[in-house]
């Protein structure tokens, strides 16, 4: 993709990623990445804001190039990781004027990571501008979105928030800016989920120190640009301040059929309720959807099948992800089978510290499930309903 223009003097000179699978060897991306860096050209002096996976190194400087870029004053790095940072070392080699500007965070991450030297740094207070002559930059310190160095710019002049990864989506498109909504929620969602959804608390406080800036145009490092800003400031706000909706994530794994048998039927209970349920089969989801369904769930329940007396080692890895996350979960339970014993429910418990939940009763059962464990799941099911109705998330 060529350089593409945002406003005068003010041009995307970033990377798309269209094969890319998986990120930090973890995070599904069904639909790819892209990296994007942006050129302001002032009439005194010319900044490059983040830089683009190693991989794509190639990509920005032939869109550097193509704009012609003799000369670069700064590189501003809002974030350490390499995906954005990568390419720095090619880049203060290439322009052997350019400074790096960045938190003092930051710059040990980047002497660190990336050897960068320590006299080609140069570090920006919370709000300091920098000039480039007819354009300025504005440095908003916004730590854990997602690593402790993080910082957003803005671009007075043509109000451009150039926030990294915050308000990012993984998705590979031809459009420079949004066109299919639908698309990019659900990619910014699942984004939301998998990296900023831990720091929910900390977003707070960064949505609340860009509350009074005039942006016209959210340009984050990934995904398509944002011009009407409105659009992802509001979905942020529903995914970090609403509370839980009456929705239980039912993640489950099943090995001879007695805990899909009790999925099956407890799902149904919960469908009679008027609760809407998200069930993933651990076997064979993707666990983005997984991370997605947790950003608005009340309740979840956990189904296991007992493996070496503890839990199926596929629903360790999702309730380690989901302690991980920290979503806005208000309860807990477990469901499944044992053949001869186990200590599933204890296991499963003292994996969730981080999660704020109440445990409901588990229903874990021996062998096949017959009448009186549908009449448990029963219970559960009018226990979720009776919690869900108390927070008044159902009605
Ligand atoms: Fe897109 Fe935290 O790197």
């Amino acid at each position: 993709m060529k350089p593409r223009k945002l406003k005068a003097d003010v041009h995307w000179v970033g990377a798309v990623d269209w094969d890319r699978r998986l990120f930090d060897e973890l995070i599904p991306l069904p639909d790819g990445t892209s990296y994007n860096a942006y050129l302001v050209k002032g009439s005194k002096k010319t900044a490059l804001i983040d830089t683009v996976d190693p991989p794509m190194a190639n990509v920005l400087i032939n869109n550097l190039n193509q704009l012609e870029v003799k000369n670069l004053d700064f590189v501003v790095t809002n974030h350490a990781e390499q995906d954005h940072s990568g390419t720095l070392p090619q880049i203060l080699k290439m322009y052997s004027n350019a400074i790096v500007v960045t938190t003092p965070k930051c710059k040990n991450l980047l002497m660190e990571l990336l050897l960068i030297p320590e006299n080609r740094i140069m570090t920006v207070k919370d709000r300091e501008t920098l000039s480039l002559g007819d354009k300025t930059l504005e440095f908003i310190h916004a730590p854990w979105v997602h690593w402790p160095e993080t910082m957003l710019t803005y671009l007075r002049e043509d109000k451009i928030l150039f926030p990294c990864d915050l308000f990012g989506s993984h998705l590979a498109t031809s459009n420079l800016y949004i066109t299919d909504k639908a698309t990019v929620y659900e990619a910014a969602k699942r984004y939301y989920a998998e990296i900023m959804m831990p720091f929910r608390a900390i977003i707070q406080k960064n949505l609340e120190k860009i509350k009074d800036l005039q942006i016209d145009i959210i340009a984050p490092s990934h995904g398509p640009i944002y011009h009407n800003p409105e659009f992802i400031l509001e979905a942020y706000k529903d995914w970090v301040y609403a509370p839980p909706k009456n929705i239980v994530v039912l993640p489950y794994i099943s090995m001879h059929g007695s805990t899909k048998k009790m999925v099956e039927y407890f799902v149904a209970a919960l469908v009679e309720r008027g609760i809407t349920v998200k069930q993933f089969n651990l076997a064979r989801t993707d666990i983005g959807k997984l991370a997605m369904a947790l950003v608005d769930a009340a309740t979840v329940v956990v189904g296991s099948p007992t493996v070496l007396v503890g839990p199926h080692p596929n629903v360790v890895y999702a309730v380690y992800l989901a302690n991980a996350l920290r979503p806005k979960l208000k309860f807990a339970s477990i469901i499944g089978s044992y053949g001869w014993g186990g200590r599933m429910v204890e296991q499963i418990t003292r994996m969730l510290p981080n999660l704020k939940v109440e445990l409901l009763e588990p229903v874990v059962i021996k062998g096949f499930p017959e009448e009186e464990d549908f009449k448990a799941l029963d219970r559960l099911a009018d226990e979720i309903l009776t919690r869900h109705k108390e927070h008044n998330l159902a009605c």
